[in-house]
């Protein structure tokens, strides 16, 4: 049931094709104030084209609107305040929630339709770090909100495991590395012999034609280049898996950008035979309108991170045939997409159109970019274990007899580190501080997570029974603020699939949380009368939360 459209419906009508759906649609606004309804439309738009007062205008509309689902409407200020039948919504809303139960706010556009998603993709070698953090949630909780609209998701981590990094690696490995250090912390130590490598190329810049020359020989296959490099990448792999499963996230592909090796050849080929390559300065780019060149191979024949995405892309769409393929990856690549949408544009591979780069704000320190070149950076895994610790602290003071204590209490930490970066819009940027991530009170993940126990242990508690045949009576003004929450969540799920948005989810949790809390406070909602009635209420905000909380990809546990 979406009144929106049902208001916007009725108004199109009434217009008589002075204003689109479309139009009207995105006038519609949420009142400031509950007093002045549950939607309202501006007329000072019209007032313009009528040539007449908005009032007057809002006066004539509102005696026109005839919809059931409406028992008032009201001019005021210039708007048309329609206010919902509010005994007709909840019932609806409720026997919705109660037949759909977890499939409440499915959509079925993606049915039949395959998304890939890529995001997460670290650097081999180097830390984890808090953009790639961002993109890990964001992306996660993208594949679920795309299955939930009927995708068929293929969550791919495209490794950052190719490059002359690599050469520079191998060289300053073989100078100066440890082979019992490097195993017993595998990125900590490689992290050091690269920021060491960049310090002595200062000094002697033959150090970076030997890092070169260290590249080209992996690229050609040499068995020792090899042999190191797929040392390096299955110990830093084995340290992001723990972050993975800690955040419990998992992948159906992680080939990165080494798997693309040997399939490069063909895109140069591709290229040239579509005759788009062209030599500048010794090396091969393509050409482009609006953006600067695309660099495909340098002068010494080796390939580079856009050549590799190139190849990524024409096997994702060979193998998987994707109608939308997706890139959650920071700010700072906007221009690399854009040259990789154009090349293959050029290509005339139609299917590109169904691509899209999902950039994300930074996190700051200080205001500032936080940078890993200079070897400061925190450790995520750290982070993470800090609230789970944090976590476990807090229940054994709240609640020191909980069964699953530790479970519940990684449910807990992790939930919070990842509400606190979904909650904010996608683009903003975000200043780091540890004290907000490990923070459980206020607009938090914990906060979600505790609503959603309490409304569990009402459940439990009043012996709720949902088969038993009751009417829904619910009048109490608390109770239509929760109804109404529950009724925009499906609306707030098409909103974070459209704009590739989870935020709007978060959002709609902790206003769904904050109107339960509020009805908690206010109503006594065991006692006798109505109980089962309002019990009903409670299973519905239990439901949705747990569902809202599973599309960020967070648990929630039934106590805490
Ligand atoms: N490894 C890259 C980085 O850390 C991100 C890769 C994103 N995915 C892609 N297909 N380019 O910057």
């Amino acid at each position: 049931m979406n009144y929106k459209q049902e208001f916007a419906n009725a108004l199109e009508q009434i217009l008589d094709g002075v204003l689109s759906l479309e139009e009207i649609l995105s006038m519609i606004e949420k009142p400031k104030f509950n007093h002045m309804g549950d939607s309202a439309f501006p007329c000072f738009q019209l007032a313009k084209i009528y040539r007449q007062s908005p009032k007057t205008i809002s006066e004539e509309i509102t005696q026109k609107v005839n919809v059931p689902l409406f028992e008032k409407v009201e001019a005021t200020g210039g708007y048309v305040n329609v206010f919902l039948n509010k005994k007709y919504v909840t019932k609806q809303t409720l026997e919705l929630i109660f037949s759909e139960k977890e499939r409440y706010g499915s959509f079925h556009v993606g049915c039949g339709k395959t998304i890939t998603i890529d995001y997460s993709s670290p650097n081999i070698a180097k830390p984890f770090s808090m953009g790639h953090l961002r993109s890990t949630v964001i992306g996660n909780s993208l594949s679920l909100i795309a299955e939930k609209h009927g995708y068929h998701v293929i969550r791919i981590n495209h490794l950052g495991d190719w490059g002359t990094q690599f050469g520079k690696l191998i060289v300053a490995y073989k100078k100066w590395g440890d082979e019992e250090k490097v195993k017993r912390s595998p990125i900590k130590e490689l992290l050091a012999l690269y920021v060491k490598f960049h310090e002595e190329a200062e000094k002697d810049p033959i150090l970076n034609d030997l890092g070169r020359e260290a590249f080209k020989l992996l690229e050609n296959g040499d068995k020792e280049a090899m042999d190191l490099w797929e040392w390096f990448r299955d110990e830093s792999l084995k340290e992001f898996m723990k972050i993975y499963d800690l955040l419990g996230i998992t992948f159906d592909s992680y080939h990165g950008e080494a798997f693309y090796n040997d399939k490069m050849e063909q895109v140069v080929d591709l290229l040239t035979e579509k005759g788009l390559l062209v030599e500048s300065d010794g090396a091969n780019v393509v050409q482009l309108e609006n953006f600067p060149p695309c660099l495909i191979k340098k002068r010494d024949g080796t390939t580079l991170y856009a050549t590799r995405d190139l190849a990524a892309a024409i096997y994702r769409q060979d193998n998987y045939h994707f109608d939308k393929s997706i890139y959650v990856v920071g700010n700072e690549q906007t221009l690399h997409f854009k040259q990789l949408f154009a090349v293959l544009e050029k290509l005339g591979f139609s299917w590109q159109k169904g691509m899209t780069h999902v950039p994300f704000g930074m996190i700051l320190r200080d205001g500032k970019k936080m940078s890993t070149r200079k070897g400061k950076v925190v450790l995520l895994e750290n982070v993470i274990k800090e609230a789970i610790q944090l976590a476990l602290a807090n229940i054994e003071e709240k609640n020191p007899n909980l069964i699953d204590k530790e479970e519940i209490a990684k449910q807990v930490g992790v939930g919070a580190i990842i509400f606190h970066d979904l909650k904010n819009g996608r683009m903003n940027d975000i200043e780091f501080s540890l004290e907000d991530m490990l923070r459980f009170e206020g607009e938090t993940g914990p906060y979600v997570q505790y609503t959603h126990a309490r409304a569990a242990a009402l459940l439990r508690k009043g012996n709720y029974v949902r088969e038993t045949d009751y009417k829904i009576e619910l009048h109490d003004e608390e109770a239509w603020q929760i109804i109404k929450e529950l009724l925009s969540f499906p609306e707030a799920i098409e909103r974070a699939m459209l704009g590739l948005d989870p935020s709007q989810i978060a959002k709609c949790l902790l206003d769904l949380s904050k109107a339960f809390n509020k009805y908690y406070a206010s109503v006594k909602i065991l006692e006798e009368s109505h109980k089962q009635d309002r019990l009903s209420l409670v299973f519905a905000v239990k439901t949705v939360l747990k569902e809202g909380l599973r599309l960020l990809g967070i648990q929630a546990p039934e106590q805490m």
